[in-house]
């Protein structure tokens, strides 16, 4: 049976398009939702443009109260009735309590090659260090901040003259690549790794 994919998004969502224009043809899954916490967020109108239910929950009016936005965000995604729920630069951290009700099932793609450079800043972060390859990483999401089981990596070059920008560039290709690839194994049932190039 043809799986349900819901993507949580907070910006401009070229993710999100690699994921959504991937799933065609024999591919066991489909997009049924893309939601934000931000009623600005690039992503919105792509996921419309394609024919994909858009929602939006705006994190803000809760302030503190994360598990508060995160049960709205949770009914919303209930009625979508996803089987996977990709973050595709989703940029809140979500509580334990969220987290749990969809682990197994929710994916996350991160710029940096995990275990190195969690959180923010990542390219930035990979320069200063003087790192000569850099990458991205999907993994399942447990609650621990980009901890989960990687289900893949790929990899790209530092240049000497790379800024965050020009490595974030590379990386972000390379994102459109690996993360389509990964959610079409895992919604095949296969947690396997993979490695790119
Ligand atoms: C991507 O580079 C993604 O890896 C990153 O945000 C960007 C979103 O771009 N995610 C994180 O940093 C999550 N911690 P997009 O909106 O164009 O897909």
């Amino acid at each position: 049976m043809t799986k349900r994919v819901a993507i949580l998004l907070s910006g401009s969502g070229s993710n999100m398009v690699s994921l959504v224009d991937s799933m065609t043809g024999d591919h066991p899954a489909r997009a049924c939702l893309v939601m934000s916490n931000n009623h600005d967020a690039g992503g919105l109108q792509k996921a419309a443009d394609r024919g994909v239910d858009t929602a939006v929950v705006d994190h803000r009016p809760y302030g503190e109260d994360r598990a508060a936005f995160e049960d709205v965000l949770h009914a919303r995604l209930i009625e979508a009735r996803p089987d996977i729920l990709c973050l595709a630069g989703f940029m809140r951290v979500l509580t334990e309590g969220f987290v749990s009700r969809w682990q197994g099932r929710m994916l996350n793609i991160h710029p940096s090659l995990l275990p190195k450079y969690r959180g923010l800043n990542t390219h930035a972060r990979a320069l200063d260090a003087g790192d000569t390859s850099a990458g991205c990483t999907v993994h399942e999401v447990t609650p621990a901040l980009d901890d989960g089981p990687i289900l893949g990596q790929a990899q790209v070059p530092i240049h000497p003259d790379d800024t965050p920008q020009s490595l974030a560039a590379r990386v972000l290709e390379q994102e459109h690549i690996l993360y389509p690839a990964v959610l079409r194994q895992f919604a095949e049932g296969n947690r396997q790794m993979i490695a790119l190039p």
